[in-house]
This record gives C-alpha cells, structure tokens and sequence, in this order.
C-alpha cells in the first residue's frame, strides 16, 4: 500500500490550507452515530482529542454534538484556520500545535481520540499507544476516512484514472495496490463500518478538493495547475450545469 508521501510534520497540507478549508467535505451524520452506537461514548459532554485536526472539519462535528474537543496538528496555517472557525463557540476547542505521536495531552483525561482522515500520516504504533495513554476507562479511538467511490460512476471513474496518470504520489482508488489504511490491525477493533453518501458539489469547489490534497502539493504549481485545468475541461464537457453528484463512502473503525 502507498498511502502518503511520508511523515514530515505540518508543511505539506499548510501549503493548502485555503484550498482544504473551501474544499473538503464533511463526515455524513450516520458516522456519529455509528461512533456512538459502536464505542458506546455519548458525545454530548464527552471529551475528545481529535489528532490532526487540520482545518477543523471534524473538531466542528464534535463540539456540535456536544464535545469538547482538544485539536492537535503540527500545521499552524491549518490549525489557524480552525480557531478562526471556532472562536466563540460552545464548547471550547482547544487547539493545540502538536504531533500525534507524542500527544500533548495528560493521561487518562479523555473520552475519545479521534482521526479524521489523519491516522495514516501518522507512525502506526506510537500513535495508538499515545491513544491508550490518554484515555480514560471505557474510552475509544475512532478513526475516518471520507472516500470518493470511484466505482459507482464512470466519470468520477475517468477523472481518479487521469489523476493516476498524471500524479506521482497519488494514491486513492485508481491505483491497483491501494487499500484504507490498516488501522483495524493497530488496535482492539471493535466494529468497521462503510457509511456510503452522495456529495452535491460545484465544480470549482470539486476542483479546490483536489489542490488540497498533499499529492497535488507535491507538483509543481505548473503542473498543478495543468492538471486542474485539464480536470475542470473534462468536466465541464460532461457536465455543463456545473454541478456533480459525488458517489463517497466513509471507512470507520472503532476500537477501545
Ligand atoms: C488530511 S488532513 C485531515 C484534517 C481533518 N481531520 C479532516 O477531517 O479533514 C491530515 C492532517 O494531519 C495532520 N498531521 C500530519 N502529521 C501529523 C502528526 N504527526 N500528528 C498530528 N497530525 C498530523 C496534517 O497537518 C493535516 O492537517
């Protein structure tokens, strides 16, 4: 499996956070219910660490089901878009520049540790050991990855195929070997679910999607933006309205 250019802290993604910010999707409402039901921790008044916490996608979920959430990355620019989100927000966010493998978190004071779309950048056994060492009794890590469904519509097909062809580091549906992450092997799994759900999106903010992403961090602004431009073309062909329906499923694992 090729999951990640490597593990050099923050930079990567602090390059796009603006494009992160305008362009990623949420989790579906069935993911939080579905961390409930499977590690039997309420949110509302629960204590979460969510480690790499970019931009706060996932951080914002939680505090709306009422948890107070302790945000963790190592990127400043993500991080600084997360408090500028939060501020003044119930419960508090604390955000907090740091790594998810040496956690700047007490022992035994939270709930849950969550990883949205973050566990894969992180050292597979540290992480989970610096997940046991911060939660308390009967707490869970709940870990998510939102996912393009590649095989459920032939354009969304086509368009992961020429991000194949065109992107060294991509890794995603269209490359052979590509798989979730194994974080079900990482600790004492106790469910994995696949949440499907359909993203309505614009095609300009599809396209900001796909700056976000460190593969595309990775290019050169030339070719970057060759590629975006070849995407939005191909689109647009396709679907002149402006408007896509994205096939997109959840991976969730949840341990304790
Ligand atoms: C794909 S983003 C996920 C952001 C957010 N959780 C979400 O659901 O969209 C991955 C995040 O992991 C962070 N990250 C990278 N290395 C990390 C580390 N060692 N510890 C904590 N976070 C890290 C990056 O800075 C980035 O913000």
């Amino acid at each position: 499996m090729n999951i990640g250019p490597g593990r050099e802290l923050g930079g990567v993604f602090d390059r796009v956070a603006d494009a992160y910010d305008a362009g990623r999707p949420g989790y579906p409402d069935e993911t939080y219910r579905a961390v409930r039901e499977l590690s039997g921790v309420d949110l509302d008044g629960a204590t979460a660490v969510d480690v790499g916490a970019g931009t706060g996608i996932l951080t914002r979920a939680l505090r709306a089901r009422g948890a107070r959430v302790v945000a963790v990355d190592p990127g400043a620019e993500m991080l600084a878009r997360l408090s500028a989100r939060s501020d003044g927000g119930r419960p508090e966010v604390v955000a907090v520049q740091g790594d998810g493998n040496a956690l700047p978190v007490a022992d035994g004071s939270a709930d849950l540790v969550t990883y949205g779309q973050s566990w894969h950048w992180l050292d597979p056994a540290a992480s989970i050991a610096e997940a046991r060492r911060v939660l308390r009794p009967g707490g869970a890590i709940a870990a998510c990855w939102n996912l393009r469904h590649a095989g459920q519509a032939d354009w969304l097909a086509a368009y992961e195929a020429r991000l194949a062809e065109e992107v060294p580091a991509y890794w995603g549906p269209a490359v052979e070997e590509w798989a979730v992450p194994p974080i079900a092997a990482a600790f004492e799994v106790v469910g994995e679910r696949w949440i499907p759900w359909t993203r309505l999106i614009g095609i300009e903010q599809f396209l900001l999607d796909l700056r976000s992403h460190s593969y595309m961090a990775a290019l050169s602004p030339e070719a970057a933006d060759a590629l975006v431009e070849r995407q939005r073309a191909e689109l647009r062909r396709e679907f002149p309205e402006g408007v896509l329906s994205v096939p997109m499923r959840v991976y969730l694992a949840v341990g304790r």
